[in-house]
């Protein structure tokens, strides 16, 4: 029997503090409430989940870097380093995986400065704007970008 595909979920800063974080944006969910939801999603669809979030661009780095061998694929909500980090985008370039980009809210109708991905470049997609369901669809589009056969 082999092991289910795993797939890697970054969070970046400020995400530890979901649920208090202006939640009229960001929704009243925690990050552990939306790592739960993803777990089941995850067990439901037979792929294991690696959930992490840092508020440091060096350690999300070393783990996108890591994810090359150990990871099927990479979902990532970067946060402020969506619009920042370069490091970010090389990083998930140099993995040489599949990459689903998720905000919690939509970037394209915000201050304009949130319009602009670094990350987008090296994603195959984007889900913006619905809250923590977005992770959901997310898990949804990567077990069919790992499992393509399985068109449902
Ligand atoms: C975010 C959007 C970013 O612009 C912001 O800096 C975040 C969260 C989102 O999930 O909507 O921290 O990625």
């Amino acid at each position: 029997m082999t092991a289910p595909p795993r797939i890697l979920v970054l969070n970046g800063p400020n995400l530890n503090m979901l649920g208090v974080r202006e939640p009229e944006i960001y929704g009243h969910q925690t990050l552990d409430d939306i790592r739960e939801a993803c777990l089941a999603r995850a067990g439901a669809a037979d792929v294991e989940i690696d959930f992490r979030q840092s508020n440091s661009e060096a350690e999300l780095v070393d783990w996108i870097q890591h994810a090359r061998d150990s990871a099927a694929g990479i979902i990532i909500n970067p946060a402020a380093y969506t619009h920042t980090s370069v490091a970010i985008m090389d990083a998930l370039a140099l993995a040489a995986l599949p990459v689903v980009e998720v905000h919690l809210s939509n970037i394209y109708r915000r201050e304009s400065f949130r319009s602009h991905s670094h990350v987008s470049a090296v994603a195959v997609g984007v889900i913006s704007g619905f809250g923590s369901q977005g992770y959901l669809l997310a898990i949804d589009a990567m077990v069919r970008l790992i499992r393509p056969g399985e068109e449902g």
